[in-house]
C-alpha cells in the first residue's frame, strides 16, 4: 500500500476498466475520422494522461497539441475564472479538432475551451470527455465522447488532482472527505 492509497476512501475505476473504456472510444473516433487526420488537443494538466493513452487506442493518423488551462488552482470548486497558460501550436483552422479533458465539473472550463477554438476555425470541432459529473453542471455545455458518467464527489488520479498531488495514481479514486473539508 503506497501513501497516496491511504488518502482514497474507494476506486471508482481501475487501469483495466479505464482502458477498457478508452479502446472503446478509440475505436468509435477512428470510425468516425477515416478521411481525415483530426488535430487532438490534450487539456493541460489534467488530461494528459487521458490523452496519452487515448491517441495509442486510435488506428488513424492524428496530430497532437496541447492547451494548458486553468480554473481551480489549490480549491476543490471552480472559481469560474480560466486562464490560458499554453496556447496551441498548430494552425487549426480549418482542421477536424478534438478536444480531449479529463473531466467536465461545472462544465466553465470545458464551456471557454470551446469557445475560443472555435474562434480559431476549424471545420469541425468535437470533444472527448473521461469522466462528467451531470449534477455539478452550472452550464448547458454539450460533449460528444465520453468516458463515464459520475455522481458529484471529488475524484483524483489518472490525471486528476487535489493541490496538483494525486495526478500520477494509476486509477481513480474518490478522495477522502477529511483531506479537503475544514
Ligand atoms: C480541472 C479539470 C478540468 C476542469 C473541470 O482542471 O482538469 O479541466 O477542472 O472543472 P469545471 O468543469 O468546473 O470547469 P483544473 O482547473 O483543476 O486544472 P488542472 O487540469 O491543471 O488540474
Ligand atoms: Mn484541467
Ligand atoms: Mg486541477
Amino acid at each position: 500500500m503506497n501513501q497516496m492509497n491511504c488518502d482514497i476512501s474507494a476506486v471508482l475505476f481501475d487501469e483495466y476498466q479505464i482502458q477498457t473504456r478508452i479502446r472503446e472510444l478509440g475505436l468509435e473516433i477512428s470510425n468516425s475520422y477515416k478521411n481525415s487526420t483530426p488535430v487532438m488537443i490534450g487539456i493541460l494538466k489534467g488530461g494528459f494522461i487521458f490523452l496519452a493513452d487515448l491517441v495509442r487506442s486510435i488506428t488513424i493518423p492524428v496530430e497532437v497539441d496541447f492547451l494548458a488551462i486553468s480554473s481551480y488552482g489549490t480549491k476543490t470548486s471552480s472559481s469560474g475564472v480560466v486562464k490560458i497558460r499554453k496556447d496551441i501550436d498548430i494552425d487549426i483552422t480549418g482542421r477536424d479538432v478534438i478536444v480531449v479533458e479529463d473531466i467536465v465539473d461545472t462544465g466553465l472550463s470545458l464551456a471557454y475551451i470551446k469557445d475560443y477554438i472555435w474562434q480559431h476555425k476549424p471545420s469541425s470541432l468535437k470533444t472527448c470527455v473521461l469522466l462528467d459529473k451531470p449534477d455539478a453542471h452550472k452550464t448547458d455545455v454539450t460533449f460528444d465522447y465520453i468516458g463515464y458518467s459520475i455522481k458529484n464527489e471529488f475524484v483524483v488520479g489518472y490525471g486528476l488532482d487535489f493541490a496538483e498531488k494525486y495526478r500520477n495514481l494509476p486509477f481513480i479514486g474518490i478522495l477522502k472527505e477529511e483531506l479537503y473539508k475544514c
